[in-house]
C-alpha cells in the first residue's frame, strides 16, 4: 500500500491506474484551460495569519450544510461518469461520504443510477441535475430522488451550452465514446482498472438509459445528450424546478452577484459560487476571486458555498475563512477513486480534514464555525468585483 499524504500522491497513483481517455477526462478545463489553472493557483495568493500560544485543544471541524450535521465542511461535488473512473465509482464515492459523515451528490450523468447507490447506502445523498428540455424526465428524476431519499437536490445552472474540452474530443470520449485505436491500446495497460469494469454490470448512464425518451440502449445517447440541455433556461423555469422537487434546493454555478441576488430571490437553500471547475466559461475568474462580492451580497440571505480548485485542507479553511459555508471537491476525490477506489476516496476526506484541522489549529482557531476572514492576508487586487 503506498504511502498518501496528499492529494498529489493520489493524483500520481490515479494517472497510473485510470486509462488515459477518463484521466484527461477530469483533469482539463476548455478552452486554453486559463481559468482551469486559476483556479487552484489563485488559493496561493492566500496568506494565513500564524498565531501562537492560543489553546489549541478539543478542536472540532464538524458543521453544518443546509442544516445536515456534517464532520467538516466538504461534500462530493457532482461529477459525470465516475463509475468509468473505477468500477462502480458512484456506489463506492456514496460509501466513502458516508463513513467519513459529509454528503455525496450523484450526478445525473453517472454510471449507477439513483437507485443503485440508494441501495448501497443507508444515509441520505444529494442528487445534482442539469435544465433539461424533457419535463416529464425531469419529473421523473425528481420522483426517483425522493424515492430514493435524497435529502437535497442540486440544480447546475453553468451548463445550458457546453464549453469545449479539446482533450475529450481528440480522445473520442462523447457518448457514447467513440473509441480510437490509441485509447483502446492505453485500455488494455490498465489492468486493474479493465478486471473492475469486467466484473461489474454498470457501464453505461445509469440515469438515463432505460428512463429518458428515446434513450433504450447506449447507441441513442449521441441524439439525446445533443438535444437535451435546456438553451431557454429562465429564472422562471428555475423557480419551477424548485417547486417541483419541493425539498431543499442548492443552485450551483452562480459567479456573478446580480446572478446571486436572483438565485436567493428564488428561495434557494444554498448557492455554489462555481465556474464548474474551469469546464464551462474559460477566461472567467476562479471561484475563490468571485466569493467575496457575493458573500457580501447575499450571504446574509442564502448558503454560500464555493467549489472550484479546493486540492487541500488549507484550500477549504481559505474558502471558509472568505465566508463560504462549504466547499464542494470534485477532482480531489476522484484522484482518490482512480487510485484505490474506496479507501481512496476515503484516503482523500482524511488529507483534507488533517490539513484543515491543522491548519486550523496554527491560525489560533478550534472551532471551524468561528473562522473568519482576520485569519487571511488578502492581496488588495485579489477580489473579482465587477463595478
Ligand atoms: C464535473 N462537474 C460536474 N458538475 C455537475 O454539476 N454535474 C456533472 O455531471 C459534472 N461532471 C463533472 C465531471 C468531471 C470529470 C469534473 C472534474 C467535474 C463539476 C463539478 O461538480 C465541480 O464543479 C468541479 O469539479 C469543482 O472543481 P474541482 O474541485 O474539480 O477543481
Amino acid at each position: 500500500m503506498p504511502v498518501i499524504t496528499n492529494i498529489d500522491d493520489l493524483k500520481r497513483l490515479y494517472k497510473r491506474r485510470v486509462p488515459k481517455m477518463f484521466y484527461d477526462y477530469a483533469e482539463t478545463g476548455s478552452w486554453s484551460e486559463q481559468t482551469f489553472r486559476e483556479n487552484t493557483s489563485d488559493f496561493d495568493k492566500l496568506y494565513f495569519r500564524q498565531r501562537v500560544a492560543v489553546d489549541m485543544t478539543n478542536r472540532t471541524t464538524a458543521t453544518q450544510l443546509i442544516g445536515q450535521d456534517v464532520a467538516m465542511p466538504v461534500a462530493l461535488a457532482p461529477v459525470g461518469l465516475t463509475g468509468m473512473q473505477h468500477a462502480d465509482g458512484e456506489i463506492k464515492a456514496a460509501r466513502a461520504a458516508e463513513k467519513f459523515g459529509v454528503p455525496y451528490t450523484l450526478s445525473t450523468l453517472s454510471i449507477c443510477s439513483i437507485e443503485d447507490v440508494a441501495e448501497h447506502t443507508t444515509k441520505p445523498f444529494w442528487f445534482q441535475v442539469y435544465t433539461l428540455k424533457d419535463n416529464d424526465f425531469m419529473q421523473r428524476l425528481f420522483d426517483r430522488a425522493r424515492a430514493a431519499g435524497c435529502s437535497a437536490i442540486v440544480i447546475t445552472l453553468d451548463l445550458q451550452v457546453q464549453g469545449q474540452r479539446h482533450k475529450d474530443l481528440k480522445n473520442g470520449l462523447s457518448a457514447p465514446p467513440k473509441l480510437t485505436a490509441k485509447s483502446i491500446a492505453n485500455m488494455m495497460t490498465k489492468v486493474q482498472w479493465g478486471l473492475g469494469m469486467l466484473g461489474t454490470k454498470r457501464r453505461f448512464f445509469g440515469n438515463v438509459i432505460g428512463h429518458a425518451k428515446g434513450v433504450s440502449d447506449p447507441a441513442s445517447l449521441s441524439s439525446w445528450t445533443a438535444e437535451a440541455f435546456d438553451h431557454a433556461l429562465d429564472w422562471d423555469r428555475v423557480r419551477e424546478l424548485i417547486k417541483m422537487w419541493g425539498g431543499k434546493v442548492i443552485l450551483k454555478g452562480v459567479m456573478d452577484v446580480e446572478d446571486a441576488k436572483m438565485a436567493a430571490n428564488v428561495g434557494a437553500d444554498a448557492i455554489v459560487v462555481s465556474n464548474h471547475g474551469g469546464r464551462q466559461l474559460d477566461g472567467t475568474i476562479s471561484s475563490i476571486r468571485a466569493l467575496p462580492a457575493i458573500v457580501d451580497a447575499v450571504g446574509d440571505k442564502v448558503e454560500i458555498h464555493l467549489d472550484s480548485g479546493i486540492r487541500s485542507g488549507q484550500d477549504v479553511l481559505k474558502a471558509v475563512a472568505m465566508g463560504a459555508k462549504g466547499v464542494m471537491i470534485g477532482r480531489a476525490f476522484v484522484y482518490g477513486l482512480g487510485a484505490m477506489g474506496e479507501a481512496g476516496v476515503t484516503s482523500a476526506l482524511e488529507v483534507i480534514h488533517k490539513e484543515l484541522d491543522t491548519s486550523m489549529a496554527l491560525c489560533g482557531h478550534r472551532d471551524i464555525n468561528e473562522v473568519d476572514r482576520d485569519i487571511l492576508f488578502v492581496p488588495e487586487d485579489f477580489e473579482g468585483r465587477w463595478s
